[in-house]
């Protein structure tokens, strides 16, 4: 795995922040509610160049908070029907793990470019370049080192995040690591890293945000598995039994805060990252050839669907998991 040799640090720190502003013209979305759809009050505005949004915490990114906060409170939340609503972007904040790179880096670069608020908590140091990039196209971005396993991590992503964000809105469950071998030649310590970083990292990072998620009934979580939870593969055990583990996982939060955070779950297919790294072409164009679309997929197109699952779209949404794969399994499935 790339980086596992690296000892990880609980460091996080805010990247510089662009001095420009975000853009002459913001558009709201006014999301509907059940009982603003009965009465027809669903629209958007559009919000002249008055509000720009500075560095979060400034009395102007105050004053703007405060105004969605009533918004929100008066059109988008029925506490009376028990619907969690997804936060949109513009005023939320998302944490991603796994986000130096491949899906997790996409999913941040694409959420901060829907004005999403993006934490990248990596264990790798390449997740300073991450988040720099994204601020180099205007996007809001905070680097936090740290592991997935070690609960001080989390308590110091969640404390550098309030201090420079605010609460946490949304949480992508994407980290992993995976050894390569059959069950019998596996040391027993690399499956308890397996399920170290890709099942229990889940829980602590679940653990750690819920009271964030939970503050106002519309928190929203996506657990990013595999297809592999469905299906058998030789060489991978500690990945196939996290994998469905999680979705598993997935099932029983929806089920435990299902009126206050939505929780779901992606399972990509073959999508090419750092992961197929030294897997020979014809074996990569083997996999591309069992996709009925016929080529591996970009981590952009995991970033898609993950962003609707966090959105208000999706706000009916919850303990669902959604397949990402080109049609990877549709043609091993006959259910
Ligand atoms: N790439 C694929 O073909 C594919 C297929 C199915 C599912 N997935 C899933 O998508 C997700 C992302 O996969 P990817 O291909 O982008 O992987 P990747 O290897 O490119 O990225 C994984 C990231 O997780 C980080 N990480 C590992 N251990 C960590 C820890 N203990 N604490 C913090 N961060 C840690 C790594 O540093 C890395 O940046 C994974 O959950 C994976 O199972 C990927």
């Amino acid at each position: 795995m790339p980086g596992s040799s690296r000892t990880p640090t609980a460091t996080c720190w805010p990247a510089a922040w662009p001095s420009a502003e975000y853009g002459p013209v913001r558009r709201l979305r006014w999301t509907p509610t059940w009982s603003g759809l009965r009465s027809r009050c669903a629209r958007t505005i559009t919000v002249p160049n008055t509000i720009s949004v500075p560095y979060p915490g400034s009395p102007t990114r105050r004053r703007h908070s405060d105004r969605r906060t009533r918004h929100d409170a008066d059109h988008r939340r029925d506490p009376a029907e028990g619907t969690a609503v997804t936060a949109g972007p513009d005023t939320a904040t998302v944490l991603i793990t796994g986000a130096a790179r491949g899906i997790g880096a996409a999913t941040a670069r694409r959420l901060a470019a829907s004005g999403w608020s993006v934490v990248l908590f990596d264990r790798d140091e390449e997740v300073a370049e991450a988040a720099t990039s994204i601020e180099s196209t205007g996007g809001r971005a905070l680097a936090c080192r740290g592991d997935v396993t070690a609960e001080s991590d989390w308590a110091a992503a969640i404390e550098h995040t309030h201090s420079t964000f605010g609460p946490i809105d949304a949480l992508v469950c994407n980290a992993l690591v995976t050894d390569h071998a059959p069950l019998h030649e596996m040391a027993l310590a690399s499956w308890q890293r397996q399920l170290d970083v890709n099942l229990t990292g889940a829980f602590h990072g679940i653990r750690a945000c819920l009271p964030d998620l939970r503050r106002d009934r519309r928190g929203a979580i996506v657990i990013v598995s595999s297809v592999h939870a469905g299906f058998g593969l030789p060489g991978v055990p500690g990945y196939a039994a996290t994998k469905a583990g999680l979705t598993g996982l997935t099932r029983q939060v929806a089920t435990e805060y299902g009126g206050e955070v939505r929780v779901n779950c992606v399972l990509p297919g073959p999508i090419l990252t750092a992961q197929w790294d030294g897997i020979p072409e014809q074996d990569r164009a083997a996999s591309a050839a069992e996709t009925v679309i016929g080529r591996l997929g970009d981590p952009d197109e995991v970033a898609g669907p993950i962003e609707f699952l966090l959105g208000a779209s999706a706000s009916f949404v919850t303990g669902a998991t959604l397949t990402v794969d080109g049609g990877w399994s549709i043609t091993k499935n006959s259910s």
